[in-house]
């Protein structure tokens, strides 16, 4: 019988809102974390446990069906991907914020200016679209120590709860876009595989509309 194939952050902030929502439709899956495959005892489906920032690829190339994933990796990297739910956890906003001792007063104080960053290609569309120009430092993790260090003068990254930027001394000065986790589908999904997905979102709609 064939079977699809999810893709689910491996480890990290979606990880555990992610197996809970795929729990509460009823779907069983054994253990996870150590293992980087595992399927479901009760439903057609396998759960490939991947980075984040991989996950955009496996779609693209079919590797994996669907995924639980943050809008903002898509966005980013995920170009001729489809959404089609919004699982209405994780959310949170892609931000540029600057040492809270500067004085910002509008987007054009980052031209030429140094901005670390995970999330390239969003914050160069973004200052394109406003007629910025930057220079853009690629950093994959704990960006808000980069002007500390001396390394940019500004970040783009995601802000949640707000406390990281807080903890670094930082100011969230622009919001460029807002973001929670989706269900994405492969552009190569088979006949079969969208027949299931079907049961999925099914199954999703009603367990979002009674956490309402
Ligand atoms: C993420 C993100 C921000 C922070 C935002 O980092 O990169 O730094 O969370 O959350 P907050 O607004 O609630 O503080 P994470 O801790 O996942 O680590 P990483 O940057 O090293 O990947
Ligand atoms: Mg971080």
């Amino acid at each position: 019988m064939t079977k699809i194939r999810i893709a689910v952050q491996k480890s990290g902030r979606l990880n555990e809102d992610s197996l809970k929502i795929l729990k509460d439709c009823g779907i069983s899956i054994d253990n996870g974390k150590d293992q980087l495959k595992a399927t479901a005892r009760n439903f057609p489906l396998e759960v490939f446990y991947l980075r984040n920032g991989d996950i955009p690829q496996y779609l693209k190339d079919g590797v994996v069906d669907i995924a639980i994933i943050g809008e903002n990796v898509l966005i980013e990297k995920g170009h001729q991907i489809s959404i089609v739910e919004k699982l209405n956890f994780s959310k949170c906003r892609v931000s540029l914020a600057v040492p809270k001792t500067m004085a910002y007063s509008s987007l054009k104080d980052f031209e030429g200016k140094r901005i670390a960053t995970s999330y390239p290609n969003t914050v160069k569309n973004y200052l394109e679209a406003n007629g910025v120009k930057a220079e853009l430092h690629i950093i994959n993790g704990s960006v808000e120590i980069a002007p500390n260090i001396g390394l940019a003068d500004g970040i783009c990254d995601i802000v949640s709860s707000g406390s990281t930027l807080f903890k670094n001394n930082l100011q969230e000065v622009e919001v460029i876009l807002k973001s929670e986790a989706v269900l994405a589908v492969s552009p190569k999904i088979s006949e079969e595989g969208k027949e299931i997905l079907k049961r999925i979102q099914f199954r999703i709609q009603s367990v979002l509309e009674g956490r309402q």
